[in-house]
């Protein structure tokens, strides 16, 4: 398939558009209302430079690091993202890719694949929980994650139900019955490839998140437990605590924002953070996440684990979220479209672009090793982070 390969993450996402029906499509662009936090996110990547050196450094280079008490080849883990309908080896897909190229896989509860299969995969996965349903419920779906063989737990509770984007949301059905798909099939004729692989498979997208459901109870679809998150109040720091308390590995509270928050996150005990705005699917008009990291990083990042993820389109942002104090980072889209393009294959692809763009610019900077990137790599406009100091008084 020497055709189906991509030079860079944009080629990708230019594939996965030609490739996945329109609504798939959209349901990856997505983003809230305006999509200000989406377009900062990358855009923000663009307004650090960097201070290159020419001549009197090391000609080896060293990528991998230890994150989540992983040892990883490159500083770039999976983020966990529901990826229904993309492609029918989903999650399975990815993990195994991202297992091929020595990272870790964030699984999302909402993934359309059993967290088993996807630690069979990659044993160095990650399982994410939504704050959703009562305590023993969740106790039940972290259980099932440590005795699949999960190696660490991830919270993410920034969520605010926000519906309603200006350039349209797509409609994704509770079930794809008969008539769904008489009214799906239009958009789907148009996407030969795409359909050609669930026709292979054998399989019709199911919309349906197993690790959801309840031991030996009917298979959960995704519209049913969005419906029981919304009615779940939001943890408390309380239950930040008392989670992390049923998890004795590895725990990354995901979606930090602000120095506070940061704080008390160290208080609750977690190993990690990941500063993150959602990938801007949550409340639109918060500034790129990369804008809050070095304040974050500044206040715990002796404590605990800084890890950020929103806008990673290149391996020359991971070096600038490395420089401003991430240990690593999480991809979202970029390996969405990866999968999109060319299913594991295409994630693999996905990961290399970012190897050679890190290798690259660890190059140009002069350094040996992601260990050694420090601010002085970067240069930070004047204003950079003045978005995120929230004004009070
Ligand atoms: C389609 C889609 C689905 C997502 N689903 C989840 C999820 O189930 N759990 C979660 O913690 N984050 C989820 N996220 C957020 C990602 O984990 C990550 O924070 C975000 O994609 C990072 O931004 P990027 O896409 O610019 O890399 C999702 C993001 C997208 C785009």
């Amino acid at each position: 398939m020497g055709g189906a390969w991509f030079e860079t993450v944009a080629e990708a996402q230019r594939r996965a558009e030609k490739r996945l029906p329109r609504s798939v499509y959209s349901a990856l662009v997505a983003g809230s209302e305006k999509g200000l936090t989406v377009r900062d996110n990358q855009a923000a990547f663009e307004e650090l430079g960097f201070a290159p050196r020419t001549a009197g450094f090391s000609g080896k280079r060293e990528l991998g690091t230890t994150v989540l008490g992983q040892q990883v080849s490159l500083p770039v883990l999976i983020s966990p993202t529901g990826v229904q309908a993309v492609h029918p080896d989903g999650e399975v897909a990815v993990a195994r890719a991202a297992a091929a190229r020595g990272t870790a896989m964030g699984l999302s509860s909402f993934a359309s694949k059993p967290v088993e299969d996807v630690v069979a995969a990659n044993p160095q996965t990650l399982f994410q929980i939504y704050w959703c349903g009562s305590r023993d419920m969740i106790a039940r779906r972290v259980e099932r994650a440590r005795a699949a063989g999960a190696v660490g737990l991830i919270l993410t509770p920034d969520w605010s139900f926000s519906h309603g984007r200006d350039w349209g949301s797509p409609r994704i059905p509770e079930r794809l019955t008969p008539r769904e798909m008489l009214r799906f099939a239009p958009e789907a004729i148009t996407r030969p490839r795409w359909l050609l692989d669930w026709v292979r498979s054998r399989r019709l997208p199911d919309l349906t998140v197993p690790n959801m459901s309840e031991p030996g109870g009917a298979p959960t679809t995704f519209f049913g437990a969005y419906g029981e998150w919304m009615q779940t109040p939001p943890p408390s720091w309380e239950d930040v605590r008392w989670l992390r308390e049923q998890w004795d590995g590895p725990f990354l509270l995901k979606g930090v924002f602000r120095v506070d928050e940061a704080k008390r996150a160290v208080d609750a005990g977690v190993s990690a953070i990941s500063v993150s705005n959602h990938g801007g699917n949550n409340l639109d008009g918060t500034p790129a996440s990369i804008r809050a990291l070095p304040g974050i990083a500044d206040a715990v990042g002796e404590q605990v684990e800084v890890l950020l993820d929103g806008g990673i389109r290149r391996g020359s942002d991971v070096v600038k979220a490395l420089a401003l104090g991430a240990r690593a980072v999480l991809i979202g889209r970029a390996y969405l479209w990866g999968l999109a393009a060319n299913g594991q294959a295409g994630v693999e692809n996905v990961l290399d672009i970012l190897r050679g763009g890190i290798d690259s610019a660890l190059l140009g900077l002069g350094r040996g090793s992601v260990a050694e990137l420090g601010r002085e790599d970067v240069i930070v406009p004047a204003g950079f982070t003045d978005a995120v100091q929230p004004r009070v008084g």
